[in-house]
């Protein structure tokens, strides 16, 4: 590692050029190297804070990337960072840190950190550079860091609303799921039950009448009988009780059985999470149900597996092709629902020569 230590402009100009045209994650990455670098310091890192615990998310020691790993804060240097724009210790680190084991370990005796905050002013974590020799930091060198930790706090800041926001898809499913199973318990026990009820009492009528009045109860039957059906097939969509209590590999089998066009489904048997397993399900309920409204499919196959590290699932028709996921919601549907799970939707349907959706979901 080069000892030379860059200052004021030319540390500027140094850390400039190691994060230019880095975005995202990549730009902690080059942001800490390039300090290190520029700085000839032992130890650079990022560290997001949360409460008295701070996570590295980036970090470079002796020349080498490092975490992301947490610490405790309690008798640290950096537990001062949050009421300081700028804490500095030029030398004598451990003696006036004596809890800070890990410094005493890696020799680090000198310690500066940039606080980063929000931009509504909320404290995110710091920037620190910790290094065995005497570091002295002059105003220049101060300005040149900080303004590399703003564009670091711009990026912790964009990361939690990232993850916020992930957190957030994941609950809309989730509630929606939950709001589905329970419309599809309602019709079950409810609508389905009171239904089955009607029809007996109509068998029963049936026997007591003759004449015109029986043929009208015959037809009233048979409406109530397709009644049922349809109920029954709304409820299935909502809420697959087959799959909750038989698995995938059964309630996929009698959904392609009950379709309207042939399909030849393979599916293995695999330990599945349970959002994993309602998102193979619907689907492959979805794809079916474009197929038969859209397609003019004569023929469908049906493919779940899983490869090393994914769920694999293919669904493909020999219909008019042409799906467009931004034409519905149902296929839109799919991909945010695969998108949660840190999944891929992928759709290949050319016109006039059939459509195949494919599905990965990382287990
Ligand atoms: N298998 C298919 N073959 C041909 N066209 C399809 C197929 N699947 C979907 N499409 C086309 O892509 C569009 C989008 O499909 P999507 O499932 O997202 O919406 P939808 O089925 O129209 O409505 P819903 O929101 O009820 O699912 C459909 O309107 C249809 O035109
Ligand atoms: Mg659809």
């Amino acid at each position: 590692m080069s000892a030379t230590r860059l200052r004021g402009p030319d540390l500027l100009r140094a850390v400039a050029e190691g994060t230019a045209g880095a975005v995202g994650e990549e730009f902690l990455r080059s942001l800490v190297r390039s300090v290190a670098e520029a700085f000839g310091s032992k130890l650079v890192f990022v560290g997001e804070a949360h409460d008295a615990h701070v996570t590295v998310v980036a970090g470079y020691f002796d020349g080498e990337f490092i975490g992301p790993f947490g610490y405790d804060t309690e008798g640290q240097p950096c537990a001062l960072i949050t009421e300081y724009p700028v804490v500095a210790i030029p030398e004598a680190l451990t003696a006036a840190f004596p809890e800070d084991v890990a410094a005493a370990d890696l020799g680090l005796e000198s310690y500066l950190a940039v606080c980063l905050r929000a931009s509504d002013g909320r404290h995110l974590g710091h920037l620190a550079v910790l290094d065995s020799r005497r570091m002295e930091a002059e105003d220049d060198d101060l300005a040149a860091l900080r303004i590399f930790a703003a564009r670091a706090a711009a990026e912790l800041e964009r990361r939690a609303q990232a993850a916020e926001l992930e957190a957030s898809r994941a609950r809309v499913v989730a509630a929606a799921d939950a709001e589905r199973r329970r419309v599809g318990r309602d019709l079950h026990d409810g609508a389905q039950q009171r239904l089955l009820a009607v029809s007996n009492l109509l068998r029963v009528a049936r026997k007591q009448v003759d004449g015109p009045g029986r043929e009208l109860l015959d037809t009233a039957a048979e409406e109530l009988q397709l009644a049922h059906a349809e109920l029954r097939e709304l409820a299935r969509g909502l809420h697959p009780v087959a799959l909750a209590e038989r698995g995938l590999p059964e309630a996929l089998a009698s959904l392609t059985a009950a379709a309207t066009v042939p399909v030849e489904l393979e599916v293995s048997d695999e330990e599945l999470r349970e959002p994993v397993a309602t998102a193979a399900y619907f689907l492959v309920a979805e794809c079916l149900a474009n197929a038969v409204r859209h397609a003019s499919a004569r023929g469908m196959a049906v493919r779940v597996q899983r490869s090393a590290e994914a769920l694999e699932i293919e669904v493909a028709d020999d219909g008019i092709g042409g799906a467009d996921l931004t034409a519905g919601t149902g296929l839109r549907g799919l991909a945010d629902r695969l998108d949660v799970l840190g999944g891929r939707l992928s759709l290949d349907s050319p016109p006039g020569a059939g459509t195949r959706v494919r599905a990965t979901i990382p287990l």
